[in-house]
């Protein structure tokens, strides 16, 4: 069995995309700038947002926080949005989610430029990445495609079931995988999935991404498999710091001895998410600087 280390991979990555930051800098650019859009003071949303610009300041981009409270008028937040599609010192922004539930999240995801939706999520983006063209893809599916290639982990003709069909990673991970590079054959698998267990246990690469902890046990894991643990539900606990731990939807002990490859929760597919943020927002910024 091989881990596959998000964490250590996602550091390499930094380092190539400071590296590339230093040579636009060197060129006469201005550094690469991401904003993020953070409303109310949900815990894990604040603590997210605020890697992404830790993230941000470790690879030499400039970041900034655009804060709303709880019950800001859904009109605010798009006139926003508006001003910041038309600011041409910002190459690109992300509007955290989840939202309140009286804002229309969809209408927030349209009203962002897709050429600014360093997220991946705006349907421009999400139709160009279905068709294989240049697009913004959602970053924890481009982490993981990033993770197995640097990991050269076999796709080609093999079944990959993922489990969960979210817009955010489930859904374009399948597309992903299904494309021209990987070529593996995709199963997208969900709560109404008859037989789950038999048809995660048949699969060559099994996608975890249901958001429920501890779900994948070993009887539905094939001998040799590829595991990759989406998972990060936070659970409460005595043992941290921060009162809470994050669990991924695989169990892992039981299942990492019968994998070829797995990733760990946490460690595992979390960094890289952070990572392609980054990546996607250097993208945009060249985009600026050669058009
Ligand atoms: N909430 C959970 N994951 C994400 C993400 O990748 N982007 C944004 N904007 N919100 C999220």
């Amino acid at each position: 069995m091989q881990l596959i280390d998000g964490k250590d991979t996602a550091k390499a990555i930094k380092l190539e995309i400071k590296a590339e930051v230093e040579s636009l800098l060197r060129e006469g650019n201005r550094a690469p700038h991401l904003a993020a859009i953070l409303v109310g003071h949900d815990g894990g949303s604040e603590t997210y947002v605020a890697y992404k610009i830790k993230d941000c300041e470790e690879v030499g981009f400039r970041s900034s926080l655009v804060r709303f409270e709880d019950d800001v008028d859904e009109e605010v937040l798009l006139g926003k949005i508006r001003e910041l599609n038309q600011d041409e010192e910002l190459d690109g922004f992300i509007v955290q989610l989840p939202l309140p539930d009286h804002i229309n999240e969809q209408k927030v995801i349209e009203t962002i430029n897709p050429k600014k939706d360093v997220d991946g999520f705006h349907p421009v983006n999400v139709g160009k990445t279905v068709i294989g063209l240049p697009s913004f893809v959602s970053a924890t599916p481009s982490g993981i495609v990033e993770l197995l290639r640097r990991y050269n982990v076999e796709t080609s003709g093999l079944h990959c079931v993922v489990v969960g069909r979210s817009n955010i990673v489930g859904r374009p991970m399948s597309i992903l995988m299904s494309q021209k590079s990987m070529n593996a054959t995709v199963t997208v698998a969900h709560s109404r999935t008859k037989n789950l267990e038999e048809l995660c246990a048949s699969a060559d690469i099994l996608i975890a991404a249901l958001g429920a902890p501890g779900f994948i046990k070993a009887h539905m894991v094939k001998q040799g498999a590829v595991v990759i643990d989406v998972g990060t539900t936070r659970v409460p606990s005595t043992e941290t710091k921060s009162g809470f731990r994050l669990r991924g939807d695989v169990v892992f002990d039981e299942v990492a001895p019968k994998c070829s490859f797995i990733t760990p929760v946490p460690g595992g597919v979390g960094p890289m998410t952070r990572v392609s943020l980054l990546s996607n927002t250097l993208l945009a910024a060249k985009d600026n600087i050669d058009s």
